[in-house]
Formats: structure tokens, sequence, C-alpha cells
């Protein structure tokens, strides 16, 4: 690891997924292990939990909105950008698996992907239906986040889903995503 854990910087972003509440427990996870993080929800993520959780979990604010007045900083997309060591989605929902993948930034998280340097790695931990993760055109999404060399997917398990069915699509252990990022900043 290039740095003790003390000064390692993990960005999480969290998106619409009702596996969202499993990420409380990767916040504490990291920052019982010394690391800092910082937490970017999307609109869609809100919905399922509060940012009030991570907030407390993570005692650093948390990350919504990508015109957000308040000047803690400068621009926020770039400052996270350059704060964190990686960035980590946990869940990773199909729909900012594919923009990601397609380079849009329509909002902050998306777009402090896209402004990640080079060598920060993008660990992305998909959960969703089953259809939809084997639907070919998220596939392909996958696909081509998985030929960049700083992009690394976390295949979703098979079990019981949040919708009911038995299928693909659950949200990798919290302990394997953490011990997966631990490896990637090694
Ligand atoms: C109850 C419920 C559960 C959902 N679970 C998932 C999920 O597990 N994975 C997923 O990709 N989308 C799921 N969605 C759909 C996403 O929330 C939706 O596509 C949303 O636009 C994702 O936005 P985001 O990627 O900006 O968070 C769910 C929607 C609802 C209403």
């Amino acid at each position: 690891m290039k740095k003790n854990n003390k000064n390692l910087n993990i960005l999480l972003g969290i998106t619409g997924g009702i596996a969202s509440y499993k990420s409380c427990e990767l916040v504490r996870l990291f920052v019982r292990s010394g690391f800092s993080v910082k937490v970017i929800m999307t609109e869609a993520a809100i919905k399922f939990i509060t940012p009030l959780v991570f907030q407390e979990l993570s005692q650093n604010p948390v990350y919504l909105d990508m015109f957000s007045l308040m000047k803690e900083d400068n621009i926020q997309h770039i400052s996270l950008s350059q704060w964190t060591d990686m960035c980590l989605i946990a869940p990773a929902s199909a729909n900012t698996l594919s923009k990601i993948a397609c380079g849009i930034c329509d909002n902050l998280l998306t777009t402090v992907v896209a402004a990640l340097g080079q060598s920060k790695k993008v660990l992305l931990a998909p959960a969703m239906n089953e259809n939809m993760w084997k639907n070919p055109i998220i596939g392909d999404n996958v696909k081509k986040l998985k030929a960049i060399k700083k992009y690394f997917i976390m295949p979703p398990e098979k079990g019981e889903l949040a919708c009911g069915l038995y299928g693909e699509g659950r949200m990798p252990e919290v302990k394997d995503i953490y011990s997966k990022t631990i490896s990637l900043l090694e």
C-alpha cells in the first residue's frame, strides 16, 4: 500500500438500489480501519437511504449536488476527484454503470469519475435484477469498462434479489468489496 490507511482517502459512490443499506457497513469497515471516506449519493440513492446515516458513519459531509451553493472548497467535482485515492461505487446501478461507460457526466458522481486522474482506480460493485445484469446492452457497457485498465467490476452474486426473485444480481458481500478495495490500493 502506498500510504498507511490513515492517509488513504476513499470516495464511495452510492446509487439507487435496495443494496444501498449494505454500504453503511462498508463505510464502518473503512473508517474503523483508518481510511477517510467521503460519500457521494445520486438523487435516486437518497430515495432509499438518508444521507444523514452516511454523514454520521463517515464523519464527513455527504455530497449530493453538483451545483451546490455551499462553498466548502473549490469546484466540488474537481476537488473530490483530487482528494480521493480511489473511487468505489457500491451499489452500482445499471444506470450509473452505463453512464460511466459512455462518459456521461450529468450528476456529481459520474462527473467526479470522469474527472479522476488516470492513475486512480474505480471499482464498481453492481447490484440489479438478473434480467438487467444479463441485458446485452448493459453487458456491453460492462465489457467497455473492463477493457479500460483503471476500471474494475466485481460481478454480482447469485442469490435472493430485492425484487423477490432468485438469480444473479446481488451486490457482492461487503467484506469482499472491502478486501478488493484494499487489494487495488496496494
Ligand atoms: C425499489 C427499487 C429498487 C431498485 N433497485 C435497483 C437495483 O438494485 N439496481 C439497479 O440498477 N436499479 C435499481 N432500481 C432502478 C434505479 O433506482 C433507477 O434506474 C435509477 O434511475 C438509478 O439512478 P442512479 O444510477 O443515478 O442512482 C430500483 C428502483 C426501485 C424503485
